[in-house]
């Protein structure tokens, strides 16, 4: 399809971009990056040319900034940071890809980049929800929130489902998708405004701080009957705390570890294998990259729902570049409401 809106931008021949010039042990701090800009690099053939619009916030940026243990090589010192974007083609020399199809895929933080199609993640088609939601509720996070939790959480009608990072992007549609399997939802998230929009906006059936006291009775208080899906975005102590009230065939989605500071060296602490064991537990890790070739069929199950509002997302849109280098810290210091992106149009 063609682009109806391709932005008209003051600097065409300028590719602004945000470098990782540090390694973070833990958390990227601004320090850790540097803003830069440089002349545009030709297009090759085979290869399109893509004006970034909306540049991703994720937690994973830590991972893959980190050199501690990841499912992908880190970043190399003086390269644009790795980040997934929804962009417009606005030069292309690869006859499948038109100049003004939206696209959203590895584009990095920078106004410009020269891709080919292995570095997509979809080609966007009808454009039926404003342009920032393919980079969250129809992108990597409402994916991950649909495909975790159905090949791994498993849910079925009348169970309990316990969500970490629950009024976030990816807790929120987890929450969401569900209740809509017939489940009751609970939700675990870091301040009390959170926690009314996961009982409020979200139809979360129950929500608490899991900083407001006792974790043990914070929990307790939430799964009387125990938890049968731990959709765990945390890991830590609220992991060690929720695998005790999990019922026997639980299932443990790792689909996070955001509580954990610092990989390196490699956290130790209290032993869950006998939980595992006797509660008969079925943990499974998740990556949604591992599953690319699922997005069409899931994308076609959330369409509808964020088109009719069955699915209620939000977005904490930021402009331009200067926020990038603090981007990734602000998300962990929870300071986000919804989906984290930055408009750079
Ligand atoms: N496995 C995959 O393929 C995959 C793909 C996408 C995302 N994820 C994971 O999904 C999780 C949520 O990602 P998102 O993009 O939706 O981000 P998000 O939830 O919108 O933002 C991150 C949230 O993490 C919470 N958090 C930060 N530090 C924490 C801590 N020490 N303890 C507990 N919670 C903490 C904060 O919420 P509170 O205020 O509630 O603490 C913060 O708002 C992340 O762990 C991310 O890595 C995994």
């Amino acid at each position: 399809m063609t682009a109806a809106f391709i932005p008209d931008y003051s600097h065409p021949d300028r590719n602004r971009r945000v470098l990782l010039t540090g390694r973070p042990v833990g958390i990227p701090q601004p320090e850790h990056f540097a803003l830069d800009e440089c002349d545009l690099e030709p297009v090759g053939e085979g290869q399109f040319r893509v004006r970034n619009i909306y540049l991703s916030v994720d937690p994973a940026q830590r991972g893959w900034s980190n050199e501690a243990a990841n499912y992908s090589a880190a970043v190399p010192l003086g390269s644009v940071m790795r980040a997934l974007a929804v962009g417009v083609i606005v030069e292309t020399r690869n006859e499948e890809f038109a100049v003004g199809q939206y696209v959203y895929g590895w584009f990095g933080w920078q106004d410009y980049a020269v891709v080919g199609p292995d570095a997509l993640m979809t080609r966007i088609g009808e454009v039926a929800a404003p342009l920032s939601a393919y980079a969250g509720v129809l992108g990597m996070n409402g994916l991950t929130a649909y495909l975790a939790l159905t090949k791994v959480g498993r849910p079925v009608e009348g169970n309990t489902v316990l969500v970490t990072t629950a009024a976030g992007a990816v807790g929120s549609l987890a929450g969401q998708l569900a209740k809509q399997a017939g489940c009751r939802v609970v939700g675990l998230t870091g301040d009390d405004e959170k926690v009314a929009r996961c009982t409020g906006r979200f139809g979360f059936d129950a929500a608490a701080n899991y900083k407001s006291g006792d974790l043990d009775d914070i929990v307790a208080a939430l799964v009387p009957d125990g938890t049968d899906v731990y959709y765990d975005n945390v890991g830590g102590p609220i992991l060690d705390t929720v695998i005790r009230t999990m019922n026997v065939g639980g299932r443990i989605v790792q689909c996070g570890t955001a509580s954990i500071a610092n990989w390196i060296p490699v956290p130790s602490g209290l032993r869950n294998e006998r939980e595992v064991l006797m509660r008969r537990l079925q943990w499974g890790g998740f990556v949604i990259f591992d599953h690319m070739a699922d997005f069409p069929a899931a994308l076609e199950y959330l369409a509808p729902l964020v088109a009719d509002g069955t699915l209620v997302h939000d977005e904490d849109i930021a402009t331009g570049f200067d926020g990038a280098p603090g981007a990734i810290a602000r998300l962990y210091a929870g300071e986000n409401v919804g989906k984290s992106l930055i408009f750079v149009g």
